[in-house]
């Protein structure tokens, strides 16, 4: 093996980097050394950490080109000035220790559980499933609803111009999180209502969302799970990066509340990467490790469907990360 494949290895599979990084946003350093910067002893202080370490930490982010040296310390450079909060990206909501994201990444240390048992990591680092923490803590919930609606926020106008959304005038958001999809459904489409299922106290975010687009008159949202029933009639009941989230068990369970909501003319519509053509390899692996799900490929869907009655009528690719499948009730379901 060349020296240079050696080195990229050893570098690619080191914890060091991405520590460091995570590290760094938690205590707020690329925010802190924006300017002049500071001085490691007047940065130990403030920050109340080991003046030795830190420097560490600093020298190995100046190696990264996120910091650099001055006379008399560190500042931020352009480039790392994109890990400061108000650069709008979302990355502080993904790296920070203390939020939703970025702890459930560490659950990372424990993939060869994963690997071996076909389970989540997360429950075994932290002793509860995701959703539960999120349940109980609610900073955790915050940060994660912030990261859901930050992800997707420029993509939305093309997943709402990309399918034809207008042969349905009532539509239930399942899971829908603080309901900017739904809300951007319903503003392009005037004559259209929307009805959204999410855990508190999201729904009450979705609530607000809705208000501040002028859409009470053509909403409602429900606080509840979609482990229970759910609002009956519905011409569409969509899972918006819902199903990858959960084991096969847990993924019929949602389906079936679907299927029974939707009986005897509903359409289910799921917005996934799907497997083989818009997702990643490491979303892949973040669905293992933090849920237990995973990207499932359209065979996989096909068939978590069909014990439902469902069939497969269509793919919409909607962005170059999410495509939409449409599936109906069989003849005869
Ligand atoms: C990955 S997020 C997707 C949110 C939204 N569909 C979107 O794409 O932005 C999953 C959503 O499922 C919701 N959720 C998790 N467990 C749930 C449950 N048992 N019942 C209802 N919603 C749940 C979460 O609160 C979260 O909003």
């Amino acid at each position: 093996m060349e020296h240079n494949d050696i080195d990229t290895i050893r570098r690619m599979a080191g914890l060091a980097t991405p520590m460091t990084l995570r590290v760094a946003v938690t205590l707020g350093l690329p925010d802190r050394l924006l300017g002049d910067g500071a001085s490691i002893d007047e940065l130990a202080v403030e920050l109340d950490v080991a003046p030795v370490a830190l420097d560490l930490l600093l020298n190995h982010l100046a190696t990264l080109g996120v910091v650099e040296r001055t006379s008399t310390g560190y500042r931020t450079t352009a480039y790392g000035a994109n890990l400061c909060v108000d650069a709008g990206n979302g990355l502080t909501d993904l790296l920070r220790l203390d939020t939703a994201g970025g702890r459930a990444e560490l659950a990372f240390v424990e993939l060869a559980h994963s690997v071996s048992t076909g389970q989540a990591a997360y429950p075994r680092r932290y002793g509860q499933d995701f959703y539960a923490d999120l349940a109980e803590y609610p900073h955790l919930r915050e940060s994660f609803d912030r990261q859901m609606t930050h992800r997707f926020r420029e993509q939305i106008p093309r997943i709402v111009a990309g399918f034809d959304w207008s042969r349905f005038s009532t539509i239930v958001d399942v899971g829908g999180g603080q309901g900017s999809l739904l809300a951007a459904i319903l503003a392009a489409h005037p004559g259209m209502h929307g009805h959204l299922v999410d855990l508190e106290p999201t729904a009450a975010e979705a609530r607000h969302t809705f208000s501040a687009h002028d859409l009470d008159e053509r909403t409602q949202v429900t606080a509840g799970s979609f482990f229970d029933p759910l609002p009956a009639g519905a011409d569409a009941y969509l899972l918006f990066d819902i199903l990858h989230n959960w084991d096969d068990e847990h993924a019929h369970r949602i389906l079936s509340r679907c299927v029974e909501a939707a009986r005897p003319v509903g359409r289910v519509l799921v917005i996934e990467g799907v497997g083989g053509l818009r997702a990643n390899s490491q979303s892949d692996l973040d669905m293992l490790v933090i849920f237990g799900g995973r990207e499932r490929r359209i065979d996989e869907f096909r068939a978590l469907a069909s014990s439902h009655g469902l069939v497969l009528d269509a793919v919409t690719d909607l962005t170059d990360q999410r495509c939409l499948l449409e599936f109906q009730f069989a003849a005869g379901q």
